[in-house]
């Protein structure tokens, strides 16, 4: 049965080949004062930051350049981003980049005016924002988080071993997102299916909890069937529009709430994940991808009716002749098989974990409740050391 829900996801998207043509109208709605967020450098390199240049200067902007977000953007650097802000009395964080870019002007935006550290009132309370809020627009440039369409933002505290997700409501959503797949087109290989498997993964995060005969897990099975069938075409040929535009919508419709709604869901494989992260610094997407298999094999026989569902709709596995669990792992055998043909990392080793930080990343792991199975300590060792 769904359950009971409001909907709302605020955020207005341009998307194709001419998106960025809609960049002047959506600036022209904010003040004159604009702080341009965006990461290493790879804007400079492919041409996207003159391109939001041009825009920013034709709609007569003041801008505050604010370079140097790293992927997993830390608590340092969300301080720094603040104090711009809150200096400079900024109208408008453009974020121009990817999950990371977007996450951490989301993160700003909240922290600016924050009456309180962001870190505790954020990330260890869980606290919703109680100062002003500052708008935020992206312009996205890798494909996989759906931070370009929701409130996520996830911020890395290096000196506490800690990755924190905090999900903010719809003030926070970005006001307008950019999405141009041929600005992907630059993406490393690496990235862009680490990018692919964090698609995948949020969208079995929500698929893989509860029972029900839901819309939403329809959508999600739909969702997949698109995502398997475009990431085979982009790892052949990562210039082939049709597949890069598909992955792009379908990272957005992943994680913009809308497959949420009415059902539990899960996100213990990310909680496992951004605990790697936090003491690895690795790929967001692929600290999943290493998790995933020894995760979902481990809940299996606690979920067997959705995972055998998911054999069937998902990887078309053939029934005849075969117990729920042999379909069941057949469908997981079928995954293992596309990440290992798109090229994505499948233990944690590879990822710089050894035998010895393995009890330290289980502390860092947070405890989701929405699973088949809530993880025992001694489970999620279990599973980490099953994906080394
Ligand atoms: O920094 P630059 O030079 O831009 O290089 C980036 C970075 O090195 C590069 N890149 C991006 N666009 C490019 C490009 N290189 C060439 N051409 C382009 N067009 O790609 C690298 C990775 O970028 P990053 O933004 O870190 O990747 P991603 O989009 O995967 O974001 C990861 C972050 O998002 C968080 C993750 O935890 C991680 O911190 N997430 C956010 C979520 C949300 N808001 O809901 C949910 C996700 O589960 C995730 O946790
Ligand atoms: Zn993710």
């Amino acid at each position: 049965m769904l359950g009971n829900f409001t909907y709302c996801n605020p955020t207005r998207i341009h998307f194709g080949k001419n998106a960025i043509d809609a960049l002047v109208d959506e600036l022209n709605k904010f003040g004159k004062k604009v702080m341009l967020s965006y990461g290493g450098g790879s804007i400079k390199q492919n041409g996207i930051y003159e391109q939001v240049i041009r825009a920013l200067k034709t709609a007569g902007k003041e801008i505050y350049e604010d370079g140097g977000v790293m992927p997993n953007p830390t608590v340092e650097k969300l301080a720094e981003g603040a104090k711009i802000v809150r200096d400079n009395d900024i109208d408008l964080i453009l974020a121009v980049g990817g999950g990371s870019t977007c996450d951490y002007a989301k993160a700003v935006s909240v922290s600016a005016y924050c009456e309180d550290d962001p870190w505790e009132k954020y990330y260890i309370r869980f606290e919703e924002p109680t100062c002003k809020i500052v708008p935020v627009g992206c312009v996205l440039t890798m494909v996989g988080t759906g931070s370009e369409m929701n409130g996520g933002a996830v911020i890395t505290n290096h000196a506490k071993k800690l990755k924190i997700g905090h999900v903010f409501g719809s003030d926070v959503f970005p006001k307008f997102a950019i999405l141009n797949p041929e600005f992907t087109f630059t993406v490393p290989k690496y990235q862009m299916v680490s990018g692919i498997f964090d698609i995948m993964s949020h969208i079995l995060e929500q698929y893989f909890s509860g029972e029900d005969d839901n819309t939403s897990d329809y959508i999600a099975e739909g969702l997949m069937r698109s995502l398997i069938q475009s990431s085979r075409a982009a790892v052949k040929n990562p210039q082939d529009y049709e597949a890069r535009s598909n992955i792009m919508w379908t990272a957005t419709w992943a994680l913009n709430t809308l497959i949420a709604q009415g059902k539990s869901t899960d996100w213990e494989v990310h909680m496992l994940g951004q605990a790697v992260s936090a003491h690895t610094d690795a790929t967001h997407g692929m600290t999943l991808s290493a998790v995933s298999l020894p995760y979902y094999r481990y809940i299996l026989p606690y979920g067997l009716a959705k995972f055998r569902r998911y054999a069937l709709n998902v990887w078309n596995v053939n029934p005849a002749g075969k117990t729920d669990e042999e379909i069941a792992n057949e469908g997981l055998a079928a995954m293992e098989a596309w990440m290992k043909e798109i090229g994505v990392v499948t233990d944690i080793r590879t990822l710089g974990v050894t035998e010895d930080i393995i009890e330290g990343i289980a502390d860092s792991t947070l405890i989701m409740q929405g699973g088949y199975k809530v993880l025992t300590r001694a489970d999620v060792i279990s599973i980490l050391k099953a994906s080394l």
